[in-house]
């Protein structure tokens, strides 16, 4: 072993290397797969070289952490639905803050080791940001899966209690670092784990997303922490890549949502957005409705479509449904092709995940900015569950809330149809005046049903 450590650092090059073009493959879905396998590779390496580094006597206990951690992995992996990825996500952060904290309160409790103030601040920070992790991902997880105690909590006490925690937590740890007192680095751990559950405890379900984007890269950064306690390379490297991409993509999401991050954490508006979003039957205006029949005969006689899939579809699992309306049209000749907004739906690439799940071909799924100059040449849009991606306040109302979010334009298109089960208005809790333009077609009801009877009517075997 001896002979092998000298190499370490080589392997854990190689490792990190894996571990960026990991997220080089993951940027798109064709070469998804390929990232995936880096990643594996990159991990196996990484854990192998630990493990042939490791002092003997903690051997047997590494591999009894290995076998364990990839038994609860491999039947996680093998068992979730895709609908419960997002929990699982957020669950498998909490553990990436659990174990920021138990290793430094591990480091801090070894006995002969005298931490100098560089160590000592590593500690301090990489336990307190790993305890917040912790906790903050536990009610993530128990918000995502509806679970009874994970409650959204209100009220003019909540904000004073996040400050004076979070001062508290800031006050012990500062006292350990000054005094190397256990105590107080024990107080700021419990003052940390609470403040993590209570910054989260006010945001709304519909911002839990970007939430847990940004819990990812708390996940990274305790990593990070862990591995200059370690004094481990590979950690430092994987704990700033999964940091950085953590932090990129809620900076990604909070921008695609024309909203900032501070706005996300503290505003609330996902808590009041989604509260009434629906409930909101909203006041009377004229719009058109049509039959599934009569939006199949429009579409089939048409040369060029644009799907447009939305949160309404993964709300009403329609994905497999709606493949089979784009085999029947490709079928019948017509170019059709799904237009994917960057926060359609509830999670990022929410709709490429349920369209591949399908099998819909991903040369037919375009991003915003590719398929937006088409719609003006399009004969029809069908829009399935999907409601704020395409409302044109955010282009042309300066008083909207969305106004400024990049939209996809559908209502370019020659002819609009709408599919969902009512005038509600989506996540935003906006009224849309696409839905009550001329052109458009509100096809009520929902969206498995009417993309079926679609299919029905186009091949013919409809009422
Ligand atoms: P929304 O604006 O939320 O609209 C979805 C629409 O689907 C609703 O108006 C609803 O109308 C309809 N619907 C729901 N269930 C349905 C069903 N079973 N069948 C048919 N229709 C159904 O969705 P969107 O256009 O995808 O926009 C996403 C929103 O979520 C954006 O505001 C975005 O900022 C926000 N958000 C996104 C993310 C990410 S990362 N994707 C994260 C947080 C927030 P009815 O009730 O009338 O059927």
């Amino acid at each position: 072993m001896q002979g092998f450590a000298q190499y370490a650092d080589w392997f854990y090059l190689v490792g990190a290397i894996l571990f960026i073009l990991t997220l080089r493959g993951l940027s798109g879905p064709k070469t998804a797969i390929m990232g995936n396998r880096y990643g594996m590779m990159g991990m196996a390496l990484a854990v192998l070289t630990t493990f042939f580094v490791a002092p003997s006597p903690v051997l047997g206990l590494i591999i009894g952490a290995m076998v364990a951690g990839a038994a609860i992995g491999i039947y996680r992996a093998r068992t979730v639905p895709m609908t419960q990825m997002p929990e699982t996500v957020a669950m498998m952060h909490s553990l990436v803050g659990l174990a920021a904290v138990a290793i430094a309160i591990a480091a801090v409790l070894h006995t002969g080791v005298k931490h100098d103030g560089i160590h000592r601040f590593e500690l301090f920070v990489g336990c307190f940001v790993g305890a917040i992790t912790f906790t903050a991902s536990v009610f993530a997880y128990g918000k995502l899966a509806a679970k009874k105690w994970a409650k959204t909590v209100k009220g003019s006490w909540v904000k004073p209690t996040q400050a004076a925690l979070f001062i508290a937590m800031l006050g012990f740890g500062t006292n350990y670092f000054v005094s190397e007192d256990l105590t107080a680095f024990y107080l700021m751990t419990a003052f940390a784990l609470a403040f993590g559950y209570i910054w989260i405890a006010p945001i709304g379900g519909g911002d839990m997303p970007v939430v847990v984007s940004l819990l990812n890269s708390f996940s990274g950064w305790a990593a990070a922490g862990i591995g200059f306690t370690l004094n481990n390379s590979m950690l430092i490297i994987a704990g700033s890549l999964v940091g950085s991409s953590g932090a990129i993509l809620s900076y990604v999401m909070c921008k695609a949502m024309n909203r900032s991050l501070m706005n996300v954490l503290f505003g609330g508006f996902g808590a009041t957005a989604t509260d009434t979003a629906d409930s909101g039957e909203v006041k009377q205006k004229n719009y058109k409705s049509g039959s599934p029949e009569d939006a199949g005969f429009l579409m089939s006689n048409a040369s060029s479509v644009i799907i447009v899939p939305g949160y309404g579809m993964a709300q009403g699992r329609a994905q497999n449904a709606v493949k089979e309306l784009y085999n029947t049209l490709k079928a019948e000749g017509v170019n059709i092709r799904f237009a994917i907004h960057p926060v359609a739906g509830r999670m990022p690439g929410h709709m490429n995940v349920l369209l591949a799940e399908a099998d819909v071909p991903y040369e037919d799924i375009l991003e915003m900015d590719e398929i937006n100059s088409d719609f003006s040449g399009t004969d029809v849009v069908l829009i399935i569950g999907a409601n704020d991606v395409v409302n044109p306040a955010a282009k042309d109302d300066k008083s909207s809330p969305i106004y400024g979010m990049p939209i996809l334009e559908a209502y370019k298109a020659q002819t609009v149809m709408v599919i969902k089960r009512s005038m509600s208005t989506g996540y935003a809790g906006l009224d849309n005046d696409l839905f009550y333009m001329d052109k458009t077609m509100m096809v009520f009801g929902d969206a498995k049903k009417v993309v079926e009877d679609m299919t029905k009517a186009i091949n013919g075997t409809g009422h």
